[in-house]
């Protein structure tokens, strides 16, 4: 706690909390995370429970409403969102403007700020109807999305969306389909799909979601608050960690290596870390890495790398890593990244779709945190103080005078 009477004769104090460690931004009853015990609930609702037993689309509603949905209400919310999977059609000239080799990344960003020019009739964001077909549309619009950022990036014609086929299965199809060839999504794929979904939908105050907050604290449109989530999302040290831990794997190759990264990822001189490993919240085994482990090898068997190196590397490494003192005494295990970089690349995603993936999962979680702070009425505009270091206040010397 800073005491700011000492500075400039202002009154008052306030905390100095880099990297908000210790500052809790806002109230919720959406999430719980109970890092030292490896807890994370949605709504109460454990999500190991959630990925092994529900699907995404359930546990949207859950997000949004604070309820699992009983069957009129799952059918009702499913063709609600399905009647809003297209794009407006405008918009495909839009994503042909990018240059292709563009990152995907890059188009979402550009892309779903500008879903506030084409649907005026979900911008008001005092109006409660508006904001509950804005998320609609943003949970229904994201794959459509995403998939065509894909298609573009490859030359391959946009695949308009299926509505006859499951959430994840939709997305498969729209991501890996081609119009001269007949495809059929592979449901153990879609249903591991639609998991990797559910362990991304939410995880309370992360960075994306404090972005997204923030961005909405100022009235702006829900739209550019979600542009301005998947902005912060693309940066490696949040979204685009699976990809490094991808890489770290492969790199290491087999599994006589790992003894030696280890040795480096121990050393202080050396500032190589085990990407995947450690979090800032979790201080026990990330509850959705299990599943991500037991989904991982789900996926590999289907695709048939049963013995893939890669896999054989992460589970010898998690092994080695959590008999180590050094990962035992300083509480690091696997975090989600660890195992979801190889699940990805068995689906078939290039490297630079992990992160459109996790924004593409994310968005019922940005979408449900912003409609829960607007309708807080305790909610303030974001506007965090700082402690300035600078000069003390001093006269202006004209340019000709100055040493
Ligand atoms: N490998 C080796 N040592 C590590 C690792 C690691 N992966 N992670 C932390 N440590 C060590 C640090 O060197 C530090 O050691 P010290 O006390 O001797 O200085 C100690 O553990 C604590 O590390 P901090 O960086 O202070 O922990 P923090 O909670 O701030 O960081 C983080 C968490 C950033 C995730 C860190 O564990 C890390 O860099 N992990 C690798 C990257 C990664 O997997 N990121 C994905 C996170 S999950 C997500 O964003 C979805």
């Amino acid at each position: 706690v800073v005491d700011i009477s000492k500075l400039y004769g202002q009154s008052g104090a306030f905390t100095y909390d880099p990297g908000f460690t210790s500052t809790a931004s806002c109230k919720s009853d959406i999430t719980f995370i109970d890092g030292d015990k490896g807890v994370l609930l949605y709504r109460g609702y454990p999500i190991d429970q959630l990925a092994e037993n529900g699907n995404f689309l359930e546990t949207c509603h859950l997000l949004l409403y604070g309820e699992l949905p009983n069957k009129q209400e799952y059918l009702q919310f499913r063709n609600r969102v399905t009647y809003h999977t297209m794009i407006h059609e405008q918009m495909n000239k839009f994503f042909s403007g990018f240059r292709r080799d563009a990152h995907p990344m890059a188009v979402m960003v550009g892309t779903v700020g500008a879903l506030a020019a084409f649907y005026h009739d979900s911008i008001d964001i005092n109006d409660p109807v508006q904001r509950d077909l804005a998320a609609i549309r943003m949970i229904a619009k994201m794959p459509t999305i995403a998939a065509t950022a894909f298609k573009y990036s490859i030359g391959q014609p946009f695949i308009y969306p299926n509505n006859q086929l499951d959430y994840a299965s939709n997305f498969l199809y729209m991501m890996f389909a081609v119009p001269c060839e007949e495809y059929k999504v592979n449901p153990v794929l879609s249903r591991a799909m639609d998991r990797i979904f559910v362990l991304h939908a939410d995880h309370e105050q992360n960075a994306s979601t404090s972005t997204v907050r923030l961005a909405g604290s100022s009235g702006a449109n829900p739209f550019a608050c979600i542009a301005a989530g998947i902005a912060c999302l693309w940066g490696p040290a949040h979204g685009g960690a699976n990809e490094a831990a991808l890489k770290m794997l492969m790199e290491i190759g087999t599994v006589d290596r790992i003894p030696e990264f280890i040795k480096r990822a121990k050393d202080k001189n050396d500032n190589f870390r085990l990407s995947g490993f450690g979090h800032r919240v979790y201080k026990n085994y990330d509850p959705r890495a299990r599943v991500m482990q037991k989904t991982c090898k789900e996926v590999l068997d289907i695709v048939g790398v049963k013995n893939d190196p890669l896999l054989q590397v992460a589970l010898e490494l998690e092994r080695i890593a959590l008999e180590d003192e050094y990962f035992v005494e300083k509480k690091l295990y696997p975090n989600i990244d660890f195992y979801s970089g190889i699940t990805l690349k068995a689906l078939g995603f290039p490297t630079s779709m992990f992160t459109v993936l996790f924004a593409v999962a994310r968005t019922v979680g940005w979408i449900a945190q912003w409609k829960e702070m607007i309708a807080d009425p305790e909610q303030k505009i974001g506007r965090p103080r700082q402690l300035y270091i600078g000069e003390p206040q001093r006269d202006y010397v004209p340019l000709d005078l100055r040493p």
